[in-house]
């Protein structure tokens, strides 16, 4: 079968998606316990630091886990296979998962893949992993820069025979110096051309950056600062998962509308 989908560059490195782990491990810990199906990691990169990685760290709450790095380049699958263990491989394949008729997926990250493709491709991309995915898979699609301290990624969860939206998660580096708006430049391609000055995702990062000012209030330890400015988010009207497990560790996890529901409340 011909692997759907066009090499792209492969940049990677150790860590930069450590905070996909860490959400899962913290928003997702039953269900990677009783994973059903394997974790695809797809477009592993030039070498295959971050599917080793998540193997790791996951199999702390599943020891089972089976992690398959998929890559549409055959010379970085090729490279791949030095790192080979029980529990992990690697396959050449694109979109079209190159899982056996009778595998399924129960997780599938796409991390900084889909930003390289034309917004016309990702929906048929997207559609086409979904349908690999097991009843409750979950799929990460998302981008990040190139050392791992800005993320955000599109939460999606198989539902019946479709894909639903669960919600945006933004994972920047939780210090004094973190600028909400930085992570404007790692938003799914979709919103990427919905930044106008005024429109709902600039309003967003306004709100935002307004609400992490603010929490100066709180004190002065950031992750402390982070959870206050996401529940203050909440309180304008945006849809924000409010757990503190999650506020804490520098998850702001937003709705399956945003930015649509504009927070009513928002100037
Ligand atoms: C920028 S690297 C990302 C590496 C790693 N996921 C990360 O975030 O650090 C993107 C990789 O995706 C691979 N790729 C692009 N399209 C793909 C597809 N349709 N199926 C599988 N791999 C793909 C490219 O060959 C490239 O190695």
């Amino acid at each position: 079968v011909r692997p759907v989908g066009q090499p792209t560059r492969g940049k990677t490195a150790p860590n930069r998606l450590r905070k996909t782990d860490t959400f899962l491990a913290l928003a997702y810990a039953e269900r990677l316990r009783g994973l059903r199906g394997c974790y695809v990691d797809l477009g592993f990169g030039a070498l295959p630091v971050t599917s080793i990685e998540t193997l790791r760290r996951l199999r702390r709450l599943n020891p089972a886990l089976r992690v398959i790095g998929v890559e549409i380049d055959p010379v970085r699958v090729a490279t791949a296979r030095a790192w080979a263990e029980p529990g992990l491989e690697f396959r050449l394949g694109g979109f079209n998962l190159p899982l056996g008729p009778d595998e399924t997926a129960g997780v599938i990250r796409a991390f900084n893949v889909l930003r390289q493709y034309d917004e016309a491709q990702v929906q048929d991309a997207l559609d086409r992993l979904a349908s690999r995915l097991a009843p409750g898979g979950l799929l990460i699609e998302g981008t990040s820069d190139p050392t791992g301290r800005l993320l955000s990624f599109l939460l999606h969860e198989r539902r019946g025979a479709g894909l639903e939206r669960v919600g945006l998660v933004m994972a920047p580096r939780v210090d004094a110096a973190l600028e909400p708006r930085r992570l404007q430049a790692v938003l799914p391609k979709s919103f990427v051309h919905r930044v106008e000055p005024g429109g709902p995702v600039d309003r967003f990062f306004a709100a935002w950056a307004r609400a992490w000012q603010a929490s100066r209030r709180a004190g002065a330890e950031p992750r402390v600062r982070f959870a206050a400015a996401g529940l203050e988010l909440g309180r304008q009207g945006w849809t924000v998962d409010r757990r503190p497990g999650l506020l804490r560790r520098g998850f702001l996890v937003l709705g399956p509308d945003w930015p649509a529901a504009a927070g009513a409340a928002a100037p």
